[in-house]
């Protein structure tokens, strides 16, 4: 629950109008916190101008105030970057540093959740990757061997042989599995942090077949702490990229209907 400073409230009623729960009540003309379905989104501490909100469930929280030099960024920049983000399939083997992937799980953690349940959790896969890529890449070439689906034994036996043949994580020195109780949740939350690695001069790859092989291997499940409340979103490669583009890829223009 909210907690709001009455010395310091003037009554402007801007947290109570914005409120989408509608828990914050009006006591004396001042704004006063109710038991009523709080979800801790903080927008009304956001909006107050005499910062008389608080929210004791986030206790590291002292955003800096606004001002367009430190929040906004410019639209068609944004969309360049976004234009010229790449799924990187070839890395340095150089390792990315906690460091930087705290500063990703600080992407991943300001997307939106339905709710705003913020259940999104993150097994990042670092020292144990070698021994855990091979199992994974063992899984999906059963799995692809199950339904007739060819070359996959193959691609594993010559990642066996030659670990420079990797076509499964591709030399990505980490990787992080995003889970979530609804999928969509972790998928915002992976493309926070996919747009923040290539923001930080850094690659990521969305590995679907490391999903599937891990969602088709009990063990691997397990390991990653995969349950029917807590699904695999998806998972994310991560590593230094050994590639670098000249101009963006071409994508279709958005198929749109309007009514
Ligand atoms: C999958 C998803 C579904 C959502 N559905 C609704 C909705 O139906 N109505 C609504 O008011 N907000 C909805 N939201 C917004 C969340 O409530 C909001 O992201 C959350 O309260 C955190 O606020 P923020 O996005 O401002 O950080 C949804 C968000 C997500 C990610
Ligand atoms: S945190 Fe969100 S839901 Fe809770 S009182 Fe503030 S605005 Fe309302
Ligand atoms: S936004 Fe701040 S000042 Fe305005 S009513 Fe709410 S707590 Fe009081």
């Amino acid at each position: 629950m909210i907690e709001i400073d009455t010395e310091r409230c003037t009554g402007c009623m801007q947290c109570v109008q914005l409120c989408v729960t509608q828990a914050i009540d009006v006591v004396g003309g001042r704004a006063a916190p109710s038991a009523r379905g709080c979800i801790s989104c903080g927008h009304c501490a956001a909006i107050c101008p005499v910062g008389a909100v608080k929210l004791p469930q986030y206790p590291q929280w002292d955003p800096e105030p606004y001002t367009s030099q430190r929040y906004d960024v410019d639209p068609d920049q944004l969309l360049r970057m976004m234009q010229f983000r790449r799924s990187i399939r070839r890395f340095t083997g150089e390792k990315v540093s906690r460091r930087q992937i705290d500063k990703l799980l600080q992407a991943g953690c300001a997307a939106p959740t339905g709710s705003n349940r913020q259940q999104v959790r993150y097994v990042v896969l670092d020292e144990q990757l070698p021994q855990i890529e091979e199992r994974i890449f063992a899984s999906l070439a059963r799995y692809a061997a199950r339904r007739g689906i060819e070359g996959m034994q193959r691609r594993y036996e010559d990642f066996l042989q030659d670990r420079q043949k990797d076509t499964l994580f591709y030399g990505g020195s980490q990787m992080i599995a995003v889970l979530a109780p609804q999928v969509v949740d972790g998928c915002l939350a992976a493309a926070n942090i996919e747009l923040m690695a290539h923001a930080m001069g850094l690659g990521a790859l969305y590995c679907g077949f490391a999903q599937c092989a891990i969602a088709e291997d009990a063990a691997l499940r397990a390991f990653f702490g995969v349950t029917d409340d807590l699904q695999l979103a998806t998972c994310l490669v991560l590593g230094h990229p050994a590639v670098h583009y000249r101009r963006p890829a071409p994508k279709k223009p958005a198929e749109v209907v309007w009514r």
